[in-house]
């Protein structure tokens, strides 16, 4: 039996579009922060027989939920040789489809944990290059801190992997503002493919991710808080003008995004290094120094559909939290 740990990340530099769907390889590359909080634990026990199943939070994991795990293991099969089916219990230290990122973090511990299970020693590259064939954000989340995820341009998807930004001058935290919305939204994966087919700016959002890296990386190493500012903001904005440019248009935003939004916008104007981004869902996360994290999510409470504020320091990669034979 073992047990992996791996925790979410939210990207600075967006990730919105494929350049191969079977393989999960990203059109462009994107910059991320691993957040200590967001944590996701999996157990991973073998059997002979049988089925896989899946334990989420407790209670038995839906038909397709199962069926993406399963087919996660079946890579990990192939690479290892193995026919064993496996027993995957895993639990979410934050709430489980709330839009928060909580792929990134489970295809990241399940590729950590399946792996040592089933035998195998795999470098962390190549745990990546594994994790994003669950969820593209997962390769990031293998490491900790910032971390970079590189396109590649192989078929096979070999040069598609992250690996940690090292020389940042700012010390980056995250405070969350949780969005009761109550709707169904439109998946990422669903998302972006829609965006890819129909959104006339996708040609130039795509253009703009790799500057955005450059800028980004260079505004992190040198320390310039409101070039990062303009950046991240920008990298959220142009994604969602992407996505709402589609057609029909895809609006991830709503009343309460927009309002925190303005409330990060005016701690900026009151002196406080911030920044927001935004994700597939209507969750707005604030990127602040440790030190102001706390009265960030105090003002961000300010709003009824906020239900709640997560902060978080930035958080460690994927690791064995738990090894023992069976
Ligand atoms: O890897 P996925 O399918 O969870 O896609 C992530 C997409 C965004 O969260 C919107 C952006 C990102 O880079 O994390």
């Amino acid at each position: 039996m073992v047990v992996a740990s791996a925790r979410a990340n939210i990207a600075l530099v967006k990730y919105w579009g494929k350049r191969a769907k079977a393989l999960n390889l990203p059109a462009a590359g994107s910059l991320s922060l691993t957040l200590a909080d967001l944590k996701t634990q999996t157990e991973v026990r073998l059997r002979s027989e049988g089925e896989d199943t899946l334990l989420l939070d407790g209670k038995l994991a839906s038909h397709k939920a199962t069926a993406r795990v399963s087919q996660f293991l079946d890579l990990v099969r192939s690479i290892s040789n193995s026919s064993a089916r496996a027993d995957v219990i895993s639990e979410n230290a934050f709430p489980t489809g709330a839009g928060l990122a909580s792929s990134a973090s489970a295809f990241a511990a399940l590729a950590k944990a399946a792996t040592t299970a089933y035998g195998l020693k795999l470098s962390d590259r190549e745990l990546s290059v594994l994790a994003r064939q669950g969820s593209g954000s997962a390769a990031r989340s293998i490491f900790g801190g910032l971390v970079r995820m590189y396109a590649g341009q192989q078929a096979d998807g070999q040069d598609a992997y992250a690996e940690p930004v090292l020389g940042a001058q700012i010390e980056l935290s995250a405070a969350v503002a949780v969005v009761d919305k109550g709707e169904k939204l439109v998946g990422s994966t669903e998302g972006m493919e829609h965006t890819r087919l129909t959104s006339p700016y996708h040609q130039a959002w795509l253009h703009q991710v790799d500057k955005d890296l450059v800028t980004c990386t260079q505004a992190l190493k040198s320390g310039d808080f409101d070039e990062l500012a303009l950046v991240v903001e920008g990298s959220c904005l142009a994604m969602h003008a992407d996505a709402m440019a589609a057609r029909p248009g895809v609006i991830y935003f709503c009343g309460a995004t927009l309002w925190a939004m303005e409330q990060v916008r005016k701690l900026r104007k009151e002196g406080v290094p911030i920044c927001f981004t935004v994700d597939a869902g209507p969750h707005l996360v604030a990127f602040t120094p440790p030190d102001y994290v706390q009265s960030v999510a105090t003002r961000l409470q300010g709003h009824p559909d906020i239900t709640r504020v997560i902060t978080s320091e930035a958080g460690e990669g994927a690791k064995i939290e738990l090894s023992s034979s069976p």
